[in-house]
């Protein structure tokens, strides 16, 4: 019997009732439970056992008891989010539900453009699915071999494509929901128009696993992707790559799908951390973008069309230098370049990041005024800025510099948040573009909310929770729900 190492106060009545609503082999303790218990970036280190359903029924169930039994509820999927939104507290009570179980694609239907995966699909899968119907899944992220579709639609995911077609949010036609007094919300159609009343469905998207356990989606697939064109580009600075995103989807007939800023930083970070890492350019320059044209037309002049534009930016001094990939190894080598610069800070040491989002127009201003504020309140610090500049949403990181102390460089990441947190409030920007809130941005969303928004967002918690089980903690102060 696994209970005889419970790692909680859960009483052992509560828990042969868990088991018996589960059956056999569903429930994992001691070892077996250990890799579900910390987060992907090792913030947090929770307590607790982990249920691992099979099917939205059993899911639904297991639900109904927890409310019975007050015990506190936390979904996990592929466990890559940044904050800490899928890992249980510290108090040995909670409940992790892994969503890994329920992975099929149920339905792919290329004529209405859409696919309905269970929760605990992996991205990839879906992405591949969708490719073998020749349809495109266009939700795109680094963690994509290991992230699911319940974890993306939970956290409204962005990553490299929203540019072109919005972030997760976007992309869902319908959901399946198990609701935290055991109900099953079945809103799975895959309908284009449905004006008939609140969307309830959308309050799941975001919410984190606060509101209901997401167990199947139908989402939207576009027309596969036959041809693309891609350039790794040195701009003068970021005011340069905004505009040439302006000129490029002019010039393209609005074909850019990906257009992600690059800063001298990341190349040096990646290339000394990250195998088969190279500079796609031979002079360092300080900025660089990475973009991408794609269409479905296998004979569209893509090519053409990026280098002319390129080459126009480039006589009128919006680009210094630029790299077309001539392959797929080439295309690919950009790539790994981009999607690998977390992983190459990680390794160089300590950093702080800021998950930020201004208006697209504004990132250059933004980038100049936190810059300046950072050169001189954390000369400890290297400011690394990358990511989605077409999304207006920068990943304004800063890492420890060579030599720096790092307990010393850590011990003021709360008051560095604060001074960068508080100038995207300057711009009416966001203090989280796409990775959420979880347990790590409680405190900032509440520093940072309208009153009434977060009152709102507590009625609603309360609606769909009364008993607040689903996620206790994450998004919403626990005493405050
Ligand atoms: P988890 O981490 O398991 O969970 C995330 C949250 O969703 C938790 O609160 C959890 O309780 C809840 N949840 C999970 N499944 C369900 C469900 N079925 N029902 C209800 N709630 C649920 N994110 C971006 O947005 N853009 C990026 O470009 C990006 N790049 C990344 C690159 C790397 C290398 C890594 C490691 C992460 C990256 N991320 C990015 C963050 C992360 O991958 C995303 O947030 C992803 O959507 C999380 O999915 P997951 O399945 O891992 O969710
Ligand atoms: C990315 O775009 O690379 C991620 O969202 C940011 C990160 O992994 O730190
Ligand atoms: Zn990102």
């Amino acid at each position: 019997m696994i209970f005889a190492s419970a790692p909680g106060p859960l009483e052992p009545q509560t828990l042969a009732g868990l088991e018996q609503v589960l059956g056999p082999g569903r429930l994992l303790a001691g070892p077996e439970a250990e890799p579900f218990l910390t987060d992907h970036r090792q913030l947090y280190h929770g307590r607790g056992l982990v249920a691992r359903p099979h099917t939205a029924g059993e899911l639904a169930r297991l639900l109904a008891f927890c409310n019975e039994h007050r015990i506190g509820v936390v979904p996990q999927g592929g466990n890559t989010g940044y904050c800490g939104g899928a890992t249980p507290d510290e108090s040995g009570t909670q409940l992790v539900v892994s969503l890994a179980r329920l992975s099929r694609i149920r339905q792919v239907d290329p004529l209405n453009y859409s696919l309905v995966a269970e929760a605990g699909c992996i991205l990839a899968d879906a992405q591949r699915a969708a490719e073998e119907a020749e349809r495109f899944f266009p939700l795109s992220l680094g963690s994509q071999g290991s992230c699911q579709i319940g974890g993306n639609l939970s956290t409204n995911a962005g990553g490299v494509h929203v540019l072109r077609y919005g972030m997760m949010r976007d992309l869902v036609l319908g959901l399946e929901v198990a609701l935290a007094d055991g109900r099953l919300l079945s809103s799975l159609t895959s309908l284009r128009k449905d004006n008939t009343g609140y969307d309830v469905k959308s309050l799941f998207l975001g919410a984190e696993g606060t509101l209901g356990i997401i167990t199947a989606a139908s989402l939207k697939l576009f027309p596969k992707i036959r041809c693309s064109a891609t350039a790794f580009a040195a701009v003068p600075d970021p005011r340069a790559a905004v505009q040439l995103l302006a000129r490029l989807r002019e010039a393209s007939g609005d074909r850019v799908s990906s257009f992600e800023l690059v800063p001298r930083l990341a190349i040096e970070l990646t290339t000394r951390h990250i195998p088969g890492v190279r500079d796609p350019l031979e002079a360092p320059h300080s900025w660089y973008v990475l973009c991408e044209l794609t269409s479905s037309r296998a004979a569209d002049p893509l090519d053409s069309m990026l280098t002319e534009c390129l080459g126009e930016a480039l006589q009128g001094g919006l680009v210094r230098d630029a790299a077309l990939a001539a392959s797929e190894r080439e295309r690919a080598a950009f790539w790994k370049l981009r999607e690998t610069i977390p992983e190459a800070q990680r390794l160089d040491g300590a950093s702080l990041k800021h998950d930020i989002s201004v208006p697209v127009a504004a990132i250059p201003e933004f980038i100049e005024r936190a810059g300046a504020w950072l050169r001189e309140n954390a000369p400890d610090g290297r400011l690394i800025a990358y990511g989605h500049v077409g999304d207006g949403n920068l990943h304004l990181n800063l890492n420890q510099a060579p030599g720096a102390d790092r307990a010393a460089f850590l011990a003021r990441s709360e008051p560095i948040k604060r001074a960068i947190h508080d100038l995207v409030r300057d711009f009416d920007g966001s203090f989280s573009a796409e990775h959420g809130i979880g347990r790590l941005k409680v405190g900032e969303l509440e520093h940072y909310a309208q009153p009434v928004e977060l009152a709102l967002m507590r009625a609603i918690k309360r609606v769909f929770d009364p008993r607040g089980i689903l996620n206790p903690g994450k998004v919403l102060r626990r005493d405050a729900q």
